[in-house]
Order: C-alpha cells, then sequence, then structure tokens
C-alpha cells in the first residue's frame, strides 16, 4: 500500500497536480490533564517565534445550558523570553476580549483589554479574571497563568452580540512581544506592540469538566455561575 500511494504521490508530482495520498493533520486542540489543579484542557501550541511555542489551555463547564454565559479557566505557560503574550477570544485584535499577561515574580499578571483600532488597547471592565490558588508560577525557563474569566466568551463585538460555543472549535488570535513590561505589578501597565501576532484554532469542545464548580472551590474560587450576576 504504501508503495502504491508513494508512486501515486509520484505521478501527481509529475502531472503537476496535488498527491491523492492521504494527509492526516494532527488535531489542533488535545485534551491536557493538569494534576496540579485537577482540570482537564482543552490545549493549543502557538508559535511564539520558530523555536518556542505558546500553551494555550482552556477549560469550559460541561452541558453549559443553550445561549447562557459560562465562565473559563485559562491556563497559559509561556517561555521565559516573552515579555507578554495575549489572547484575542474573537479571532482578531479589534473589538473582542484581550486576555494579556506578563511575567511578574512568581505570580504573572493578568490584564483585561479591548481594541478599537490597531492600537494600544484599553483596559476593558466586561471581563474578570480571578487567579487560582494553584497554577501561577514560574521557573528559569517558563511562566504560568491559570485563572478563572467570566466575560471572556460573550461579549458585544463589532457586528453584535457573541457567545462562543462550548462544544465548537473556534478561531482565536494570539500575540507577544519579547519586550518586557516596566511595571508587571500593575494590570494597567503599558505594553510594548508585539513581535508576533497569529491565530491558532482551538477545540473547546476537549477542555470540558463535569466538575467544574467543585474544581474551582478545590483551587480557592467561588464557583458561582456566571449569570447569577446578570440576573441579580
Ligand atoms: C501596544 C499594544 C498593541 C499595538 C500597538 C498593536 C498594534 C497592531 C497593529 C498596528 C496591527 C496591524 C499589523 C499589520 O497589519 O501588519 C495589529 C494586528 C494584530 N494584533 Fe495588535 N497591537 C497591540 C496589542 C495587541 C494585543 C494585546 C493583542 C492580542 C491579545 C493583539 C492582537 C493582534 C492580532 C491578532 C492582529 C492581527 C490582525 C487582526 O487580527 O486584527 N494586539 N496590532
Amino acid at each position: 500500500m504504501r508503495v502504491t500511494y508513494g508512486l501515486a504521490a509520484l505521478t501527481g508530482l509529475a502531472l503537476g497536480r496535488p498527491s491523492t495520498e492521504p494527509r492526516n493533520l494532527a488535531p489542533r486542540a488535545v485534551a491536557y490533564v493538569d494534576q496540579e489543579t485537577g482540570f482537564t484542557f482543552s490545549e493549543t501550541k502557538a508559535a511564539a517565534t520558530l523555536q518556542v511555542n505558546i500553551v494555550y489551555r482552556i477549560a469550559t463547564p460541561a452541558n453549559v445550558p443553550a445561549n447562557q454565559p459560562y465562565d473559563v479557566v485559562i491556563q497559559v505557560v509561556a517561555p521565559a523570553s516573552l515579555g507578554w503574550v495575549g489572547l484575542a477570544w474573537g479571532g482578531s485584535m479589534i473589538k473582542n476580549p484581550l486576555t494579556v499577561a506578563y511575567p511578574n515574580g512568581q505570580k504573572p499578571t493578568v490584564s483585561s483589554r479591548w481594541a478599537t483600532s490597531h492600537s494600544t488597547p484599553a483596559q476593558y471592565t466586561g471581563a474578570t479574571y480571578t487567579p487560582l490558588s494553584n497554577g501561577n508560577k514560574s521557573n528559569g525557563t517558563h511562566w504560568q497563568y491559570t485563572v478563572k474569566c467570566t466575560g471572556c466568551t460573550t461579549y458585544a463585538g463589532a457586528s453584535g452580540q457573541v457567545r462562543i460555543d462550548p462544544t465548537s472549535s473556534k478561531r482565536l488570535g494570539y500575540a507577544c512581544s519579547a519586550g518586557k513590561v516596566s511595571n508587571p505589578s500593575s494590570n494597567t501597565a503599558s505594553i510594548p506592540v508585539h513581535d508576533v501576532y497569529n491565530y491558532i484554532t482551538h477545540d473547546f469542545s476537549a477542555g470540558a469538566n463535569s466538575n467544574f464548580a467543585a474544581l474551582l472551590t478545590r483551587n480557592g474560587v467561588s464557583s458561582e455561575p456566571a449569570n447569577v450576576t446578570q440576573l441579580l
């Protein structure tokens, strides 16, 4: 079989046609079980340079009711060479929640931002981030944060209300810079422009947790559902 496929591929090349050989692309997101926090995350690696990746992990509650807002837990592992990393939930820089983070001693700072143009993003109060008691750390090679986000997956975008479907795959944007933030303990610090931006396709369904609320409690964070405050 291999020989047949190989010859078919060569024939295709000779005729200037694409090969008919099946290509099995690696999955773009995989389930990752984090022993430290207990969450199952959907994980996507994003190239920061040709040599190093940023690892983006997102955990969702299982069985989110249709059209309801929901919280997520975000875990990001970034190489020590990077001064900040960001995730754009709408898949582009403009008019969607931007989760920006930078190293700050042992506990990275996560900052909520929003851009209305391709210039420095402003603070964004529509999303709130609560660090978990585990999963925030730094060593000589990497820094890592783990936070709950309320407001990352629903927002008023450029063409109306957006809700990311927790059972779907979605294109997200990301960006990073080697430039350091001068006052990293502040979540309103100014950040230098990115060296790199690009896109990942993230399969949210790989990070569903049936015990989402209990895991939050285990990690020192209130497990109040995201929509309670909206109903009050
Ligand atoms: C000082 C802060 C920032 C500045 C000055 C800035 C500026 C820009 C500019 C000028 C472009 C257009 C580049 C081009 O067309 O070649 C761009 C694109 C982009 N930026 Fe930023 N940016 C900043 C922060 C961020 C952050 C925090 C994120 C994400 C968390 C981000 C994500 C993106 C993405 C995904 C693109 C690609 C185009 C798009 O999808 O909109 N940027 N940025």
